[in-house]
């Protein structure tokens, strides 16, 4: 995957659907009133004129940029839902979808004519993305959006969903074009999401070449990390549901999809103070961290719970903001290795047995151990320590490993251990990602056995693709100043600093192996 934007990274927040723009300026009033970190806010399918994609309701959002203006001034920034269904509107009226016919770039049947389907808009049309002029031509209506200011755009229904045709059977009918193949349906369907992505990712990059793509989606295939980030899609608000998360994110993230995350406290149902707060204490450390619920939902915005389900939330996104510096050098390694932030335990210790199936607790990078609560009620649990030493991240209490212990778990507690031998890079929590630089910088060590202890830092400017044209070639240099082995030190830089006592850090080596792009 390519490296995310650091903002990205942070808290994001969603309904389905906030809206008119008074309401989304109230949302993000309320998330600093309450003391709440809060990167972007989502707008779903009613920002749109009758669920026409690249276009606005202009009665519910008068002045887009205007609001995204406003937002940006609080470091909020506006992401908004695009669905691949084209409404259907033969009569004349909508832009998009005339050019889209005279240009050809329909899905077609067997019989030469357009495939109609039913989504949001009612009738609706899809783009053969199989086709580079249509990917382009998809790519270029996002100007729609980001001329308004949205900053990043989240594909859903993309595998694709039809209401006229739930069971398939229709879509039979359909060819791709495929480069003049007309492939069947069925042999290229799950590609639909992975063109449509790449479409967005391309056209974003082309509209904002200084700014790093951000794109959801929700279905995928093999590569779909190139162009998007993928959530889980349409949870439960459950226990049951949420049980699911580590599994899922653990699978995805060894499928090569690094940058995954699921709905926070779960998209359907109402789900209660004490699923929310567990949802944020595996979600803090899911790469994609959003709150989000449905149409006909309870609001889920951490205040709707009450204070004391509140400031758990608020703790654990706080400790996210905190971690930032480890979790941005970790997604660096996810985007440079394909190895995920997200870990199952087999991962990092494959030669521990024990580990083969454990999917009830997580890695985070090669430092973290989290074993989170995903039933309710549960006030204890069991945690698996793999051999080596650890530390409990609250306490600094030393674990050894090699054996699996009994821990309380009371409701505002995340078992969380650091594994001997990192250093972990951290800062203070902050309002958004792009409040102030990582200062002061933390590097906390946690020696080994032996008294060792390693770990990375990597910075750039957060933002722009500069990182994939200038990496440091240089070697890492004795030079007494830090940054001297590398002129320039911008855009990037990874820094490596070693430890062999328990209490000083050797001095960073700057720029140290890292490898091309
Ligand atoms: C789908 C998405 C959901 C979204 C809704 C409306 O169900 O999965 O996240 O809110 O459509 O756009």
């Amino acid at each position: 995957m390519p490296l995310p934007p650091l903002w990205s990274l942070g808290h994001q927040q969603s309904r389905y659907s906030y809206y008119p723009d008074k309401l989304v300026e109230h949302i993000a009033d309320q998330y600093r009133a309450h003391d709440l970190p809060l990167d972007v806010i989502h707008l779903d399918i009613h920002y749109m004129d009758g669920y026409r994609v690249f276009t606005w309701d202009k009665s519910r959002f008068p002045d887009p940029a205007g609001l995204a203006r406003s937002l940006a001034a609080k470091g909020i920034r506006l992401v908004t839902i695009v669905d691949p269904g084209v409404k259907f509107q033969p009569e004349g009226g909508y832009t998009p979808y005339d050019e889209g016919l005279a240009k050809n770039f329909y899905l077609k049947q067997t019989d030469g004519s357009v495939y109609v389907g039913e989504v949001w808009p009612g009738k609706s049309v899809f783009v053969d993305y199989t086709k580079e002029d249509a990917r382009r031509w998809w790519g270029e209506q996002h100007r729609a959006l980001t001329a308004a200011g949205v900053a990043g755009i989240w594909t859903d229904m993309n595998e694709p969903a039809d209401f006229r045709d739930p069971s398939g059977k229709l879509h039979e009918n359909i060819r791709f074009d495929d480069l003049g193949q007309h492939t069947p349906y069925n042999g290229l369907r799950n590609t639909f999401a992975l063109n449509m992505a790449r479409a967005t990712y391309e056209g974003l990059q082309r509209l904002q070449p200084d700014r790093r793509p951000f794109v959801i989606t929700r279905a995928g295939y093999a590569g779909i990390q190139r162009y998007a980030v993928k959530w889980t899609g349409d949870n439960n608000a459950t226990f049951a549901s949420l049980s699911l998360n580590v599994p899922m994110f653990a699978s995805l993230g060894l499928s090569g999809e690094a940058f995954v995350g699921a709905d926070i406290p779960g998209f359907i149902g109402r789900g209660d103070g004490e699923l929310l707060a567990r949802s944020y204490q595996i979600a803090a450390f899911s790469p994609f961290f959003r709150n989000h619920t449905a149409i006909d939902s309870y609001d889920k915005e951490p205040w709707r719970f009450g204070a004391y389900y509140e400031d758990i939330a608020r703790k654990f996104i706080k400790l996210r903001y905190a971690l930032l510096p480890f979790i941005y050098t970790t997604m660096e390694e996810a985007a440079r290795t394909g190895v995920p932030l997200f870990r199952p335990l087999v991962l990092n210790f494959q030669d521990d047995e024990n580990t083969a199936t454990i999917d009830d607790q997580f890695m985070v990078g090669d430092a973290l151990l989290a074993a989170p609560v995903t039933r309710a009620a549960q006030r204890e649990r069991e945690v698996y320590f793999p051999a080596g030493t650890w530390f409990d991240y609250w306490s600094g209490a030393i674990i050894a490993g090699g054996q699996m212990r009994s821990v309380a778990v009371p409701l505002d507690h995340l078992p969380l251990y650091v594994r001997g031998g990192s250093i972990v890079p951290s800062t203070v929590a902050m309002r958004h990602t792009g409040e102030k630089p990582w200062n002061p910088l933390r590097f906390d060590v946690y020696p080994d056995a032996h008294g060792a202890a390693t770990g990375s830092l990597y910075e750039d400017d957060g933002l722009s693709p500069a990182y994939q044209r200038a990496r440091c070639a240089a070697p890492p240099s004795p030079s007494p100043t830090a940054g001297s082995a590398c002129a320039p030190r911008a855009p990037s830089s990874r820094r490596r600093a070693s430890s062999r006592s328990s209490s000083t850090a050797s001095r960073p080596m700057p720029c140290s192996s890292t490898a091309p792009r």
